[in-house]
């Protein structure tokens, strides 16, 4: 992949003033932060994909079946994913493979040589093994528990070996989230949240933290990155404060695993993912993007300020 240099405009401290930068997923929440991001540090932005975003000029883009136009774009940010824990063979996991792998493949070609920020996440990390510290070298060859993680390891597989620079944050959290959040909400029932087995300790990303590291990761050698924020927490008391923070009063209760296997059965949202992404500690060590000198400037406490 070219590089971006200090002089090309692309810095962590001067921003992007005066580079076009693609954002496809812009339309989306992380895609969204980074589209505004840029413009706000001076860049031109170009919105590419199915939708316009919140800011720059939309270039119309299907990654499921056809090239994008990337206009004159200098960089790449490519946020677009299909999303979700679909069941087993339904359209919506086809759907994955063409937007996260073939998609990725339309993308790069159309790159041809620019520099790619591609958009990974912390679900491509085989879960069987230990991640209560988890570097790049973690393993992510198989073993997702669903067709979004297994796309998500396909997809990076191709932007890794074009040379581009692969962001893997987990579980984003911040203003206009349309997933964590109102996952959480959904499952508090007669004023009781339950919770898979014991207190974990996970590591969360402020989507202000991933648009920092978007724009300065052009400048990185290619390779895998974990972005997230500076300390990780303890599950329950984040989701203690996330529901006080929204005005929703609950207690937390907590299921032991081998229940929750049981009532899988009969609770078709309990899919392995779901239970593994609040059950499993998982921290990522960020100390790969630190030594090019990111660092995660927002908390959870900075978003709990605003909620209220
Ligand atoms: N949110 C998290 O907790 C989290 C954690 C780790 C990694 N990530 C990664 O962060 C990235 C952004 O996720 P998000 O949370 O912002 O999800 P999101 O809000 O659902 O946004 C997804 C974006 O992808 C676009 N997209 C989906 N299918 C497309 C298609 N066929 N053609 C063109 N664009 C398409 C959507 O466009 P439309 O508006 O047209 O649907 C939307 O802009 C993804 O790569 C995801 O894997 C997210």
């Amino acid at each position: 992949m070219a590089r971006l240099h200090a002089t090309d405009g692309v810095t962590p401290t001067t921003g992007v003033t005066g580079v076009t930068i693609a954002v496809t997923g812009a339309s989306g929440f992380c895609g969204g932060e980074v589209a505004r991001a840029a413009a706000a540090r001076g860049a031109e932005v170009l919105c590419v994909g199915r939708r316009p975003g919140p800011v720059g000029r939309h270039l119309s883009w299907d990654a499921a079946t056809e090239p994008p136009d990337l206009g004159g774009a200098d960089l790449v940010v490519h946020c677009a994913a299909a999303v979700g824990d679909h069941p087993p063979g339904s359209p919506a996991e086809a759907e994955q493979y063409a937007v996260n792998v073939a998609g990725t493949a339309r993308l790069l070609a159309a790159a041809a040589g620019r520099p790619v920020v591609w958009v990974s996440s912390a679900s491509v990390y085989d879960p069987r093994l230990d991640r209560s510290r988890v570097a790049e070298e973690h393993p992510s060859a198989g073993g997702q528990l669903n067709a979004y993680g297994r796309s998500k390891a396909a997809g990076e597989r191709l932007a890794l070996a074009a040379g581009a620079v692969v962001l893997r944050p987990r579980a984003v959290y911040g203003t206009g989230d349309p997933h964590l959040l109102p996952r959480v909400l959904a499952r508090v029932r007669r004023g009781l949240l339950l919770l898979p087995g014991a207190d974990v300790s996970l590591s969360l990303t402020a989507v202000q933290n991933l648009a920092d590291a978007c724009l300065a990761a052009a400048g990185w050698p290619p390779g895998a990155y974990n972005i997230a924020d500076a300390e990780p927490y303890r599950r329950d008391e984040v989701l203690r404060r996330l529901l006080a923070a929204h005005g929703v009063r609950a207690r937390i209760g907590h299921v032991p695993l081998p229940l929750v296997r049981l009532a899988r059965r009969r609770s078709p949202e309990l899919t392995p993912y779901a239970v593994d992404q609040l059950a499993s500690s998982v921290v990522l060590d960020t100390a790969k993007a630190r030594a090019q000198g990111w660092r995660p400037t927002h908390d959870l406490a900075d978003y709990l300020a605003r909620c209220r």
